[in-house]
């Protein structure tokens, strides 16, 4: 949770306005980054979206969550679902060591309506296979495994269409390159709106993958993006 102090409109009081966001940055990382959608007249994005270095943020001290590789089982290859700004969390795994180590192939995919919103996850997968800090912490060519399938579905761009469409088509496996998804090898964690988790989730319980939590690790994790 992360927020701003503001004035109680009834009782003149300073009180904290919080909201749910997921930590972008990589967890061995000594700055914190988050990636936030700007909504002009939301509460807290309207003013968030203008504060200046020395400004005060508060931030809850105990991060929670279901995006995390304990909860899944040894598979060969992750799978990152999001949409928007569900591609947070996985910002953060995408430079985690381990997502490498547990994984030989590691696809993201993002959905967005509009090309200028997959700018942050583009230009982020662009840094990553760049960064020779990354390439000495991780291990030489980790970014071989990477793989990044991004999608619009409003404007016009290379691979146009909702992922879950793209997935029922066989469209993006053939575009891979890869085989379609069974329990046996794949994993996924899926971060995007409320439809698009709920879709997602029936498609993959559909290849035969359940859903799995710290307790009892399965095949994938599912986990809400802010805003719906
Ligand atoms: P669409 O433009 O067809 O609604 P939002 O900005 O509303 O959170 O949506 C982010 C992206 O997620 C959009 O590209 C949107 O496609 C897509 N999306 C919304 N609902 C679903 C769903 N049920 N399954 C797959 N993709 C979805």
């Amino acid at each position: 949770m992360i927020g701003l102090m503001q004035t109680d409109e009834k009782t003149g009081r300073e009180k904290p306005l919080l909201r749910a966001y997921s930590i972008a940055s990589p967890s061995w990382d000594d700055e914190l980054e988050f990636y936030s959608i700007k909504v002009q007249d939301g509460p807290l994005t309207s003013r968030l979206q203008h504060i200046q270095p020395g400004d005060a943020l508060i931030m809850r001290p105990k991060p929670v969550g279901t995006l995390v590789h304990d909860a899944l089982l040894p598979g060969k290859r992750i799978w990152f679902f999001a949409t928007g700004t569900g591609f947070a969390p996985f910002a953060s795994l995408l430079r985690d060591p381990q997502t490498y180590h547990d994984y030989d192939e590691v696809i993201v995919t993002h959905t967005c309506r509009e090309v200028g919103e997959l700018a942050y996850g583009a230009t982020l997968i662009e840094e990553i296979r760049a960064d020779e800090m990354l390439a000495e912490l991780i291990g030489e060519g980790f970014a071989d495994k990477l793989r990044y399938y991004p999608t619009t579905t409003r404007e016009e761009s290379p691979k146009m269409g909702r992922i879950t469409d793209l997935m029922r088509s066989g469209d993006v496996f053939e575009d891979l390159g890869v085989d379609p998804i069974t329990p046996e090898q794949d994993r996924a964690m899926v971060c995007g709106n409320l439809a698009f988790n709920l879709e997602i989730k029936d498609l993959l319980e559909g290849y035969g993958l359940r859903e799995g939590a710290n307790s009892e690790p399965r095949e994938y994790v599912v986990e809400k993006a802010f805003l719906d």
